[in-house]
């Protein structure tokens, strides 16, 4: 009997492949490099009834009705804001994603970068290496911001924003979140005060970004929102780039509006070479690598897999599903 197809548009941890090739037909996208170009993702999917999408590849309208065969669309991520979830309800293609595996491990990284812009870890350590730690040792010298008991504000308590608020509780600071709806729950159990956004930025030493880029949060940090933000803090991005207007940052980095800036995403991937960020000595920049610990990427990539094999071959609804309302128009219930 014939196996269902899939494009896999990225080679992926043979650990998940493996589960794939048990199952399916794998056409993987064969260069390691280079990411699939639109033409080739359209060309790829003809005839397919599964694909497996990293978050560089775009899942349009267009794209969809050039597989008029495609069922399900497993992203490898748990932001989604590559794929027109409305298109792909209206086709009745479910989309899943890869959410809880990597909330800690970005949460992680969103510490890590608080740590590392508060006492200045990168610029001092390229000092080190640049071979000018010379001189006398002096009470100012390289100086940065102390973290613990200072207030943190969070925007956006979701999953990864919680377990943000979790490390700080581990540094005694303050912790106030902004949200499009209140979290009762985790005020109580995280000890986390819910404020406005304007009040956040303008009370926060330290302000970490955990939204999904929709239309809505497009440019949600700009030059106003930076403007209520104190001469001393810091901000940082591990949601997605073009929820930080970067033009609007690299203005108050520059002229000290700002104390200074983490971050793991960008307006545009991977980051010009002319990007002016580059430049400022007071920010930390990491190639989103926000989930990318080996044992997450795998985890990523099973849930990815089985997702696909779930619903294409054992007819169950995989776990985590962005369109659910899709899965009875395939015949397959919703285990709850
Ligand atoms: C995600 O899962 O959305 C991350 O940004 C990709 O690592």
């Amino acid at each position: 009997m014939s196996r269902p197809t899939v494009f896999v548009a990225r080679s992926i941890p043979e650990e998940a492949l493996s589960i794939l090739r048990e199952y399916l037909d794998v056409d993987m996208w064969p260069d390691e490099d280079v990411n699939p170009p639109r033409e080739e993702i359209i060309k790829h999917i003809e005839g397919k009834v599964g694909v497996l999408t990293l978050l560089t590849d775009k899942m349009d309208a267009e794209v969809m009705d050039a597989a008029p065969n495609l069922k399900i669309i497993s992203n490898y991520a748990v932001g989604y804001d590559n794929i027109d979830i409305k298109a792909a309800t209206e086709r009745d293609i479910l989309v899943t994603n890869t959410p809880e595996v990597l909330t800690e491990t970005v949460a992680d990284l969103a510490f890590a970068l608080i740590l590392a812009a508060a006492r200045g870890i990168v610029k001092y350590d390229a000092i080190i290496r640049r071979r000018e730690w010379k001189g006398a040792w002096k009470p100012m010298l390289f100086l940065g911001s102390d973290v613990y008991e200072k207030t943190l504000g969070i925007i956006g308590l979701g999953r990864i924003g919680a377990a943000v608020a979790k490390r700080a509780r581990g540094f005694n600071m303050r912790i106030l979140y902004s949200d499009v709806v209140r979290r009762k729950e985790l005020e109580r159990e995280l000890e986390v005060e819910y404020t406005s956004l304007e009040e956040l930025l303008r009370s926060s030493d330290y302000v970490s970004v955990h939204v999904p880029l929709m239309k809505d949060t497009h440019h949600l940090i700009g030059a106003k929102e930076l403007d209520l933000m104190r001469s001393t803090a810091f901000l940082f991005n591990t949601s997605r780039g073009p929820v930080v207007d970067e033009q609007a940052l690299y203005k108050a980095l520059k002229e000290g509006k700002i104390a200074g800036a983490g971050l793991d995403v960008f307006e545009v991937e991977p980051i010009p070479d002319d990007n002016p960020l580059i430049g400022l000595d007071n920010m930390v920049l990491v190639p989103h690598i926000g989930s990318a610990s080996r044992e997450t990427r795998i985890n990523m990539g099973l849930l990815a897999a089985n997702a696909l094999v779930d619903f294409l071959v054992k007819k169950r609804a995989p776990k985590y599903m962005v369109n659910p309302e899709v899965l009875d128009r395939h015949g397959i219930k919703r285990e709850d």
